[in-house]
């Protein structure tokens, strides 16, 4: 199964430039599912109904999202309607939507698709490694193709979490800190990992945002209002190519450009 993933989607930047590649990057690639991290698509943070749909609408398959989802309060609504978005599994039971959507191809093959939110620097939820343990026992066994965007700030956490699920799941892919990492592979029992995909936005800029409210945040300590940064944008991402029989992957290439 080929797979494309997109990371995080950074304001407008990063919607115009995925709606104009999105079509030719599918068909270069001969994509049969195309996944993005969305939780900074409205804005820089959050995602409204409005922008999932374009996103929707632009060909993407399915959204992850992080710990912004909770920005725009008709998420929690959408959430639990929409099964092609997914937020962090590990957040306490009773929290709107899933951590796990299983998509049905046009040709009848399923892809199951987790997300997880790391806890070192972030919100101190539930933990990442029993909850995939959790969601992993719950995927039926034919469904061997398995994707988990891991949105996550610590390398270590990450790394960790990929050695954890070596051979069980397809890849586990690092969102979050927008920046793509050069160490993309296959470990040893044939799961393919990233610390991180990057992200779709401005490139010069600090995680999408421009970086003079960003130097003003670090030098005054007081709260501003981010903006979205100036300049011409780029796509981050991965190519994955996985074996529809074993469920593990045999291609993990970046998509920089
Ligand atoms: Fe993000
Ligand atoms: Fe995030």
């Amino acid at each position: 199964m080929r797979i494309l993933f997109f990371g995080d989607i950074v304001g407008k930047p990063g919607r115009l430039i995925l709606r104009k590649r999105l079509a030719s990057l599918r068909e270069e690639k001969g994509a049969d599912l195309i996944i993005a991290n969305g939780e900074n698509a409205s804005g820089g943070i959050g995602l409204s109904g409005d922008t999932m749909r374009e996103l929707f609408g632009a060909g993407i398959d399915i959204l992850t999202s992080g710990n912004h989802i909770w920005k725009h309060k008709e998420m929690y609504n959408l959430l639990n309607n929409e099964p092609r978005i997914i937020r962090p599994a590990n957040y306490p039971q009773g929290a709107p939507g899933s951590g796990l959507v299983i998509h049905k191809l046009a040709d009848g093959r399923k892809i199951a698709i987790m997300n997880l939110l790391g806890r070192t620097f972030m919100d101190d939820i539930d933990c990442p490694f029993k909850k995939v343990d959790e969601l992993l026992a719950s995927i039926p066994e034919d469904v061997c193709v398995r994707i988990i965007d891991f949105h996550a700030e610590a390398t270590s956490e990450k790394k960790a979490l990929s050695f954890y699920v070596d051979g069980k799941v397809s890849a586990v892919i690092g969102t979050h800190t927008h920046v793509q990492t050069a160490d993309a592979m296959i470990l040893e029992k044939g799961t393919g990992y990233i610390t991180d995909a990057g992200m779709c936005g401005v490139e010069e800029s600090c995680l999408g945002m421009d970086p003079k409210v960003i130097i003003d945040r670090f030098m005054t300590g007081l709260p501003q209002r981010f903006k979205i940064a100036k300049g011409s944008p780029h796509i981050n991402g991965l190519f994955l190519n996985v074996d529809g029989e074993t469920g593990l992957c045999t291609k993990i290439e970046l998509i920089r450009e």
